[in-house]
């Protein structure tokens, strides 16, 4: 695991795309998996800055989105199927997009078929994760083991109180969600975790420093052969 650390959020986002344009220059039909929240934006503002520049091309990309809420619209405007058309997808050329689907009827046979459309498209080459307060990686939320396939979680206290933000009232963050499982992130060729702001300091010592325990999900990172986490000061304050 390689930690870098900068001195503010913007050049994280930065250094987070330029692993990704590197991914993407040197395979052009990388398999990219995305995630959601606030780390990733100033990585994808810049991923469209250098695809708008016609530095990147993302014609033959496929990506993989890490999670989605269970039970709300694809349309609704907190859906990670909304977010990744406002702050990506809409302003560049992917050749194609997958985000789990949380209304399928049947979520865990979405959750198989999602795993083995990952598989038949070879696996992602570069995935890129933020981080909970609680050390959760996608959706995959401290527990007494890693949870191997996509999987339908509870989200935590902490998960639901950290979203609340984005919604209206605490009553309307989705309890649910889908998320790639820790065996499919740990597959992934490459791993990004991105972590700014002082209240994920915990969170990357615990996966950095600490036991490597299903109680912090990312700490599973350590035993993968090419993890990086890029963080700013503050995230890396208790380093
Ligand atoms: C999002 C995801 C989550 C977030 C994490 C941090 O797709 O899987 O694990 O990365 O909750 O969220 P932010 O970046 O909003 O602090």
């Amino acid at each position: 695991m390689q930690v870098h650390v900068f001195d503010n959020a913007q050049q994280v986002g930065k250094a987070a795309a330029a692993l990704f344009a590197a991914q993407i220059t040197r395979k052009p039909d990388s398999v990219l998996g995305l995630a959601t929240g606030s780390s990733p934006l100033g990585c994808y503002q810049q991923l469209i800055e250098w695809y708008q520049a016609g530095l990147l091309d993302f014609s033959q990309c496929v990506s993989y989105n890490l999670d989605e809420y269970v039970g709300i619209s694809h349309t609704h405007p907190e859906s990670y199927h909304q977010f990744m058309q406002d702050n990506l997808f809409h302003a560049i050329n992917m050749k194609e997009t997958h985000v789990p689907d949380g209304n399928a009827q049947d979520l865990w046979a979405e959750a198989a078929a999602y795993d083995a459309a990952i598989e038949k498209a070879g696996g992602i080459d570069i995935q890129l994760l933020g981080i909970g307060r609680n050390g959760h990686i996608g959706f995959n939320e401290p527990a007494d083991r890693f949870v191997y396939g996509t999987q339908i979680v509870s989200l935590t206290k902490s998960t639901i109180e950290a979203n609340r933000r984005f919604f209206d009232s605490e009553d309307q963050v989705p309890r649910k969600a889908i998320s790639l499982g820790i065996g499919g992130i740990m597959h992934a060729k490459a791993v990004v975790l991105i972590a700014m702001g002082e209240d994920k300091a915990q969170a990357i010592r615990d996966t950095v420093k600490g036991d490597v325990t299903p109680a912090v999900q990312a700490s599973i990172l350590r035993f993968h052969p090419n993890a990086t986490i890029l963080v700013d000061k503050a995230a890396a304050s208790l380093l």
